[in-house]
């Protein structure tokens, strides 16, 4: 037994001390960082691989921001991989193989595919794959009541105006704008519909041009994986759909099982970005950054929802953790990112944790009760709230389990739930509009504290940190105090 002579920090023991600055306006400074080393992401936020936080929906939200969302793992492959193709398809120059439909298949079932997708036009296809038409939601608003088949209520071909493989972003731009149309198919050689150009998105590549974007312009995202060997089916498959970087995601990755799993799929996608976590020690992010991640996680038990440190009696106050860990990954001799996972509550917490070594934050609850993640808003108390579930919970457990099952209807509930050993909680958190706003809050402070640190970028933020420990009173002395709030 041993006990370390100094003590572990978090975000509310210390303040960084004010430097000198040559910043004068928060215009000046630069908040882009780096997720993997082959990952850049325009702010540092990330949104955690939770049930209640990341689905298509956050994830196409944050990458629009400029950051990036880590889909959950809770789901099945199919259901994961639809969720990253939903994301893929949000947005891009071209959205490669669009969905198509028959000609003789039923407005009903259109509408069907448009409203599961979540997009607003369907290639007719025959069955040689050839383009015969195009549907558009607004054919299929109100047809009279002879027209039944999208035969019917689809643009004939030879009335759509196509592009071919190869075109640029300029000239599908120019047929667009010259025909006033909002949908340019990219046919190949033989006719088939190979890609779909949407004026919507266009507009929206020029609109945003800080987006998370891959080379081909559609959003990035990325996807949980868990650490058993069948998993690798998983990794396969999201990588396959398009995920940009897995996240080998377990509660303690500092474990053999963990390493090896990560060693093997290192060896199987030699080219995949591949981020691998939890730890909160030297030991544990060397380990991980040896065996081959392309960043590491960090955060043993700071999250808010987290009751991990007071079943197990383990943990590390994170701004020590992830300071640590900062240590292990030099100690490996590779250079890359630390994600401090868990425990922001403000911008404040998360520029300290990027001074003390993190590149980019990943962020839970403070997402759970937005607009973009799962679930609906319900009232308490005469105030909307969501809810929020730490995957390690009861409620996340048993939420699996029903998941598991739903198809099944003869099974019956064999889990004796009582035997779970829970190491988090369930909570609600007020529902607190979109993610948009919340990451405007998070930005700002982020570019007025590079100011205070004298600082342009987030690596000039961390050459430049002074901790200063403060006492309780400091802690009071550092919100608002000695006044009524309105
Ligand atoms: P915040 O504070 O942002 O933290 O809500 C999110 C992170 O918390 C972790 N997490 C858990 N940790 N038990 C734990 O000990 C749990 O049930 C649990 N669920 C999530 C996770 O790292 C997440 O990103």
């Amino acid at each position: 037994m041993k006990i370390r002579p100094t003590k572990g920090l978090t975000f509310d023991d210390v303040l960084l001390i004010p430097k000198r600055s040559p910043i004068a306006s928060r215009r000046e400074v630069d908040t882009s960082t780096f997720l993997t080393p082959a990952i850049r992401l325009h702010i540092p936020i990330i949104s955690a691989n939770m049930d209640t936080v990341t689905e298509a929906r956050m994830a196409i939200a944050m990458a629009r921001a400029g950051g990036i969302g880590i889909l959950h793992r809770f789901m099945t492959i199919e259901r994961q991989v639809h969720q990253v193709q939903e994301v893929k398809r949000a947005q891009g120059f071209i959205v490669e193989n669009p969905y198509t439909i028959r000609p003789d298949a039923t407005l009903e079932e259109a509408q069907k595919m448009l409203d599961t997708y979540h997009i607003g036009g369907l290639i007719v296809a025959d069955e040689n794959g050839r383009m015969v038409g195009i549907l558009t939601q607004r054919d299929i608003l109100l047809p009279t009541p002879d027209v039944t088949l999208v035969r019917q209520a689809m643009t004939p071909a030879e009335r759509v105006v196509s592009a071919s493989r190869g075109i640029s972003f300029d000239e599908a731009r120019r047929l667009l704008y010259e025909h006033r149309i909002e949908k340019l198919p990219v046919l190949d050689d033989d006719g088939r519909a190979v890609g779909l150009i949407t004026a919507r998105d266009l507009v929206k590549l020029e609109r945003l041009p800080h987006i998370t974007m891959d080379e081909r312009g559609r959003l990035r995202v990325g996807a949980a994986i868990g650490v058993r060997e069948s998993e690798m089916e998983r990794a396969e498959a999201l990588l396959e759909a398009g995920a940009d970087v897995l996240v080998l995601d377990i509660a303690h990755g500092h474990a053999d099982h963990c390493i090896a799993m990560l060693k093997r799929l290192r060896k199987r996608f030699p080219e995949a970005q591949i981020i691998a976590g939890n730890v909160a020690s030297r030991e544990g992010a060397r380990d991980l950054a040896e065996a081959g991640a392309d960043a590491v996680k960090v955060g043993i038990g700071p999250g808010s929802i987290c009751t991990t440190r007071i079943v197990t009696g383990f943990g590390v106050p994170q701004l020590t953790a992830i300071m640590d860990s900062a240590e292990g990954i030099r100690e490996s001799g590779r250079d890359i990112p630390i994600i401090a996972d868990g425990g922001i509550r403000n911008s404040g917490d998360m520029v300290k944790a990027l001074a003390a070594g993190a590149s980019t934050v990943m962020i839970g609850s403070l997402f759970a009760g937005c607009e973009e993640a799962p679930g609906a808003p319900v009232l308490r108390d005469g105030q909307k709230v969501k809810v929020v579930r730490g995957m390690a919970s009861l409620g996340a457990a048993m939420g699996r389990w029903a998941a598991e099952h739903a198809e099944d209807e003869s099974a019956e509930d064999p889990v004796d739930w009582s035997k779970v050993v829970p190491e988090g909680v369930e909570a609600v958190v007020p529902y607190r509009g979109n993610v948009s706003e919340i990451l405007y809050q998070l930005v700002g402070g982020l570019r007025s504290a590079l100011s205070y640190g004298g600082a342009h970028n987030i690596r000039e933020l961390q050459e430049n940190a002074e901790f200063i420990e403060i006492t309780p009173a400091g802690v009071r002395e550092s919100g608002p105090h000695d006044v009524q709030r309105a």
